[in-house]
């Protein structure tokens, strides 16, 4: 039986029920290539357009590893720049706000909102110095409706590309991305575990009996109950309640966007917005928002929220307990049902195209 995990190429493995090697879920050098050919080129969750109301309003972020800032410029547009000092590079901006020009708090260079330099103190006397070349470097922004993406590239493909039928879907599912205008907690914090080890995780409902026995209670999570819309590197699947009349609520949905990306939702009073991202092998960031929609009550609001995190908390424990387990690298791959866990196959299969491998 080990003979077929090591003698078998990845792909060829994969299409056989045998899972992505333990080893790539703990190695710097397979998150430095993931990072390279995975999280720079992609578009990344940036945050809701409720930050960007007004011009001068600007928020910060990092697509793989490069800083981000989008900031409203004076004629209403979305503008997205690198975030990184054309002086000697510093990050211009920090966290979220309103200003009228971006000013960088190490020398105070200062840049409009189109990204070009408007004052460097004391470069009248500097020979040879032209501001028109010393603007903001552009990359890219664009929004799926009031969810704002950025790339680092300036001439990146287009985010409806990248979102593939997930807008189809949402609308289909009854999610309206407008509909949940409050936003009511947020949360950002790491856990000890691999990012991959999440998206295996949000791929399939198979661990939701033994692992979210409140969740298991309240929705449907049989095979035949839930439904599945995948893809090609995006899915999005839905649990439905069970006994309509005696739980609150409605069905609940998810939605995972290549690579970092996930929506999960009752389509009636919120959608929980969840980006995370890679800090070491064995460490991930997560960024949360949690949005409902203006008409729910906070004592409402806090039950879903404690109901959420509940459940993403055993998530988190079993990811912690499978990052031990594949670190250790004694189960050289696994072997996970094909039958059961589609999307998994699907989805790994899309890291070896984005990495290259065969
Ligand atoms: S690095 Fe920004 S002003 Fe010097
Ligand atoms: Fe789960």
């Amino acid at each position: 039986v080990q003979s077929a995990t090591t003698e078998v190429g990845i792909t060829q493995g994969l299409r056989e029920g045998w899972s992505l090697p333990s080893t790539w879920y703990a190695d710097p050098h397979i998150l430095e290539q993931e990072i390279e050919k995975i999280f720079e080129p992609s578009w990344q969750y940036a945050g809701h357009v409720s930050r960007l109301a007004e011009p001068g309003d600007y928020l910060t972020t990092v697509a793989g590893m490069t800083p981000i800032v989008v900031v409203r410029d004076h004629s209403g547009d979305l503008r997205a720049f690198v975030n990184v000092c054309t002086h000697r590079g510093h990050e211009v901006a920090q966290g979220h706000g309103r200003r009228g020009t971006l000013q960088c708090h190490y020398h105070a260079w200062t840049f409009n909102l189109d990204g070009s330099l408007r004052a460097a103190p004391r470069s009248e006397n500097e020979p040879g110095f032209s501001p028109e070349e010393l603007g903001l470097v552009p990359a890219s922004v664009a929004q799926w409706g009031p969810l704002v993406f950025v790339n680092a590239q300036a001439d990146a493909p287009p985010l409806a590309t990248a979102l593939e039928s997930l807008p189809k879907q949402a609308t289909g599912m009854g999610l309206h991305l407008d509909a949940y205008t409050h936003l009511h907690a947020t949360r950002d914090y790491t856990v000890d575990y691999n990012w991959k080890v999440f998206v295996d995780n949000a791929t399939e409902c198979y661990h939701c009996p033994p692992v979210h026995r409140g969740f298991a209670d309240r929705f449907s999570v049989t095979k035949g109950a839930v439904k599945v819309w995948p893809g090609s590197r995006n899915f999005a699947w839905s649990v439905p309640l069970k006994d309509k009349r005696e739980r609150r609520g409605d069905d609940y949905q998810v939605y995972y966007m290549w690579p970092n990306f996930v929506i999960l939702a009752d389509k009636s009073t919120y959608y929980y917005l969840m980006r995370f991202d890679p800090v070491e092998p064995g460490v991930t960031r997560f960024i949360e928002e949690f949005y409902f929609t203006p008409d729910t009550s906070d004592e409402y609001r806090d039950i879903e929220v404690e109901f959420n995190f509940q459940a993403l908390g055993e998530d988190h424990e079993a990811g912690v307990s499978v990052q031990r387990g594949l670190r250790s690298g004694r189960v050289a791959r696994g072997r996970f049902l094909l039958s059961e866990e589609r999307l998994l196959y699907q989805v790994q299969s899309a890291y070896c195209a984005e990495m290259g491998i065969t």
